[in-house]
């Protein structure tokens, strides 16, 4: 049970790595909408489709799972952990509100792109702020638990999700990200 445990941490951080990449193409075109440029907005459709299906859906309900366990495990662990669901409920509805965006947009209504910068912008700063922590600290801690091998997580239920984009690069509903993806 301790291997699958490490295996799971290994892909949360995978994910993260995954989901940093994702998230500077999206910086990278809310910048040049800042700066006056047409983004493309079938790409940050994609974008923002794969955060729900793959961090929204998958990725963070595995967090929630292996925070339940550090909780068990005693005073020094608990730090923050409390914080963790409200932090991913926001994460999503901050996401559900630029896709929201980008939807209208590409529906042809007329939002703002100022709109569109300030939301896509929020979204990448809370959600960077929140991996961050994670990695700088909660992943540590579950570390640290792995070393004295008392943490045992039935991950089962997550075994046959794979990600779309990085695990399943044939879903051809993310082509333009995959693309994206290899020429930056
Ligand atoms: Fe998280
Ligand atoms: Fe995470």
């Amino acid at each position: 049970m301790g291997t699958d445990t490490r295996q799971l941490l290994e892909e949360l951080r995978e994910d993260h790595r995954n989901m940093a990449l994702v998230l500077n193409v999206l910086e990278e075109i809310t910048d040049s909408a800042r700066s006056g440029d047409d983004p493309d907005f079938d790409l940050v459709d994609e974008i923002m489709r794969y955060m729900t299906v793959y961090p929204d859906a998958v990725h963070h309900p595995k967090e929630d799972v292996v925070y339940d366990e550090l909780k068990k495990g005693g005073s020094g662990q608990v730090a923050g952990l409390d914080d963790v669901p409200a932090d991913h409920r926001e994460i999503a509805e901050l996401g559900t509100k630029l896709r929201d965006d980008v939807e209208a947009i590409n529906a042809g209504a007329a939002v703002r792109r100022e709109h569109f910068v300030e939301d896509a912008s929020k979204y990448v700063r809370r959600l960077r702020k929140h991996m961050l922590w994670e990695e700088e600290d909660l992943f540590k801690r579950v570390d640290e638990m792995l070393g004295e091998d008392s943490l045992a997580i039935d991950v089962e239920r997550f075994r046959h999700i794979k990600d779309p984009v990085f695990e399943l690069e044939i879903e051809s509903g993310f082509k333009r990200l995959m693309t994206s993806l290899k020429s930056g």
